[in-house]
């Protein structure tokens, strides 16, 4: 299917989908969300995709949500669209494992759409921020809770209200993003990752993923009892028996999906 805000492409197991709205910096319009919530579902149905990697150029993963389209909404409008709630939350339902490879700038909403993902790797260039204070408005697409738990009080809050941008050093110091690569690597380094993760067995990945999610979502002791429920479960499946066969053969495993 053909898109007018993005690029879609499997690469191997792995489903690419590149934000292109180069002369808007990938702001992120209602059309390029919906766009991408297509490519999502498309991706998640199609069996042979394994892993997501959302990305943008070599100058913007996203400058934010479309100031534009958004400067003369009114709170009515914004209210009764539930701007923001559908479609951009449909990238934090996705089940399979999905990847942010930002390069240039991640701000306001594209910092937000970047931390829905499940790891972000970085470039070099990469310049995370939540400017919307600057605008006369807020993060609306969960910036103030996400990077909260992220990088903590103190960084979120100078974030948030001064409005500035953190280099891809201090991102990583942080903990905002999980490695940082040369810009000219960053599409052979994020696609080795997303193969290396399509190379075990999806259930146990998505399994693995909601675990780690339920963290932000629960106290420790729900998210221990919950992790231990779901650990046990993996002893009900094949991947489990041959991955831990292969390992006392001294072979590699081959993962069936079940
Ligand atoms: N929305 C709409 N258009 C945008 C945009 C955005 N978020 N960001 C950039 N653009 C457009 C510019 O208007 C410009 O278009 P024209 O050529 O038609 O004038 C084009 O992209 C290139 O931008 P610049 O000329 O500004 O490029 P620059 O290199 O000088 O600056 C920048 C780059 C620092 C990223 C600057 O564009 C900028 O500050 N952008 C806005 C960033 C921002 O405030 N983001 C938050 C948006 S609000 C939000 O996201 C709410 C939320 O939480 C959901």
């Amino acid at each position: 299917m053909a898109y007018d805000t993005i690029l879609v492409e499997t690469s191997g197991k792995v489903g690419v989908i590149t934000l292109n709205r180069p002369k808007a910096l990938n702001a992120l319009s209602s059309g390029l969300i919906r766009d991408l919530g297509a490519a999502l579902d498309a991706f998640e149905a199609n069996p042979d995709v394994r892993v997501i990697v959302l990305t943008g150029s070599e100058k913007a993963f996203a400058a934010g949500a479309d100031i534009k389209e958004m400067a003369g909404k009114s709170y009515m409008d914004a209210y009764l669209e539930d701007f923001i709630t559908l479609g951009w939350e449909r990238v934090t339902k996705c089940r399979k494992p999905v990847i942010a490879a930002v390069a240039g700038f991640a701000l306001g909403g594209g910092c937000e759409l970047a931390m829905m993902c499940d790891m972000i790797i970085a470039a070099d260039n990469a310049k995370f921020g939540q400017p919307e204070i600057n605008l006369g408005t807020m993060p609306g697409a969960g910036g103030t809770q996400r990077l909260t738990r992220f990088v903590g009080k103190s960084k979120a809050m100078d974030m948030c209200l001064t409005g500035r941008m953190m280099d891809a050093d201090e991102a990583w110091k942080c903990g905002l993003v999980s490695r940082i690569v040369p810009l000219d690597d960053l599409r052979d380094e994020v696609m080795k990752i997303a193969e290396t993760i399509a190379d075990k067995s999806l259930p146990i990945a998505m399994m693995v993923k909601e675990a780690v999610n339920t963290a932000y979502e629960t106290t420790l002791a729900q998210g221990i009892h919950y992790e231990r429920r779901v650990f046990h479960a993996t002893f009900a499946t094949d991947d489990q028996k041959e991955g831990m066969t292969a390992f006392i053969e001294k072979r590699q495993p081959s993962f069936t999906d079940r």
